[in-house]
């Protein structure tokens, strides 16, 4: 019997369930496959710990927000929690569950945090093939990844409530969303949603321009103004501000708080009534767009025909419109940071737009 594992990595997004079903459905109904479903991400390879998926558990699945496996930012093979603050390398019992369960070949769904340690995993000896997974779209070989087109429809629909009150009470709203150290959800949520200052960690911003163009607009006769920063956005000269750091996650550090020091900043600066609101997890809940259950489901097929194949140390990827795959190690090797010069800045800019700069 040819068997695969799937697990999932990383902070949750919507979408990773109707990529479990993309790929497992062509493995089951057509090849003959059975499926391992890794739980918790990284956590069920090391422990061993894993569902058996058949047809009827991938199906009706698709809609569903979060994963079925259930997920970890914090389980790495490499540096594994065997009690409080005492870590092991156990990568190679990962190896040997592997081949314990006569597993051909494993599909990683993960951000750049769970990609890596996927690559780490290959090296040693795992086949294994990635699928891109995160609303922050940061990663740097694929043009999208499933969950952003999710996070910024429903940040959108956040900047959408906060305009109705903000006109109400005549304030400024700030609106802080996720991303990381990458500003896309605040740049596409930002413009879609029409709001007048977006700040990103690509452009530093000034916060005296941020407050001029507040007062401008309200001597204007516009008496509100919405505020979009991402978390990783920083004052010219400023520090990132950090919410919390999770010693044990391969990625420690978790951004957050932005939003509050601006507001109180600019009501400072303005005298202008200031609230803030932060979007938070909501950006990563419910359930997919469409556009993300296509692409999830073109990311699952694709990732089946590399198992056919066995091309292994892959990543799917997107890249214009063709869903085609890359190496894991060139996949990781950077970000995907909003280059300067991105056509999106410019529409903005043109429609009156302020990056604070
Ligand atoms: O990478 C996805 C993401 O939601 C980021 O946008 C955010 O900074 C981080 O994860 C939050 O992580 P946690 O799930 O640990 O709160």
């Amino acid at each position: 019997m040819k068997r695969i594992g799937v697990l999932t990595g990383g902070g949750d997004c919507p979408g990773l369930n109707a990529v479990i079903r993309s790929v497992s459905k062509p493995l089951l109904l057509k090849h003959g496959y059975e499926i391992f479903g890794f739980k918790d991400g990284y956590e069920g390879l090391v422990e061993n710990k894993y569902t058996k998926l058949d047809t009827i558990d991938v199906s009706g699945i698709l809609t569903l927000g979060g994963t079925i496996l259930g997920t970890s930012n914090t389980a790495d093979p490499f540096h594994f929690e065997i009690k409080k603050n005492v870590f092991k390398n156990l990568s190679k019992q990962v190896l040997g569950n592997i081949k314990k369960n006569n597993i051909e070949s494993v599909v990683c769904i993960g951000g750049d945090g769970s990609l890596s340690i996927a690559y780490k995993l290959f090296k040693i000896g795992i086949p294994i093939i990635g699928i891109p997974k995160t609303i922050d779209n940061d990663l740097f070989a694929t043009d999208r990844t499933f969950g952003f087109d999710t996070a910024i429809t429903t940040a959108t629909d956040a900047i959408d409530k906060l305009h109705t009150t903000a006109q109400s009470h005549h304030r400024v709203m700030v609106i802080e969303l996720m991303g990381r150290y990458a500003g896309w959800i605040a740049l596409e949520a930002g413009i879609a949603g029409g709001g007048d200052i977006i700040l990103i960690p690509e452009i530093p911003f000034d916060i005296n321009k941020v407050c001029e163009v507040v007062k401008n607009r309200n001597r204007r006769g516009k008496r509100f103004s919405i505020v979009v920063v991402a978390e990783g956005a920083k004052e010219k000269g400023g520090k990132l501000i950090v919410d919390k750091i999770i010693k044990k996650s391969p990625d420690p550090i978790r951004l957050g708080g932005i939003g509050k020091v601006l507001a109180e900043k600019i009501e400072k600066k303005t005298g202008l009534e200031t609230r803030v609101t932060v979007l938070g997890h909501l950006q990563r809940g419910g359930s997919p767009t469409a556009f993300d259950r296509i692409l999830a489901t073109q990311y699952g097929t694709k990732a089946a025909e590399l198992v056919i194949a066995k091309k292994y140390g892959q990543m799917v990827c997107l890249k214009g419109s063709e869903v085609s795959y890359v190496p894991l190690k060139t996949a990781i090797s950077k970000l995907r940071n909003i280059p300067k010069n991105h056509p999106l800045i410019k529409s903005a800019i043109d429609v009156g737009t302020s990056f604070g700069i």
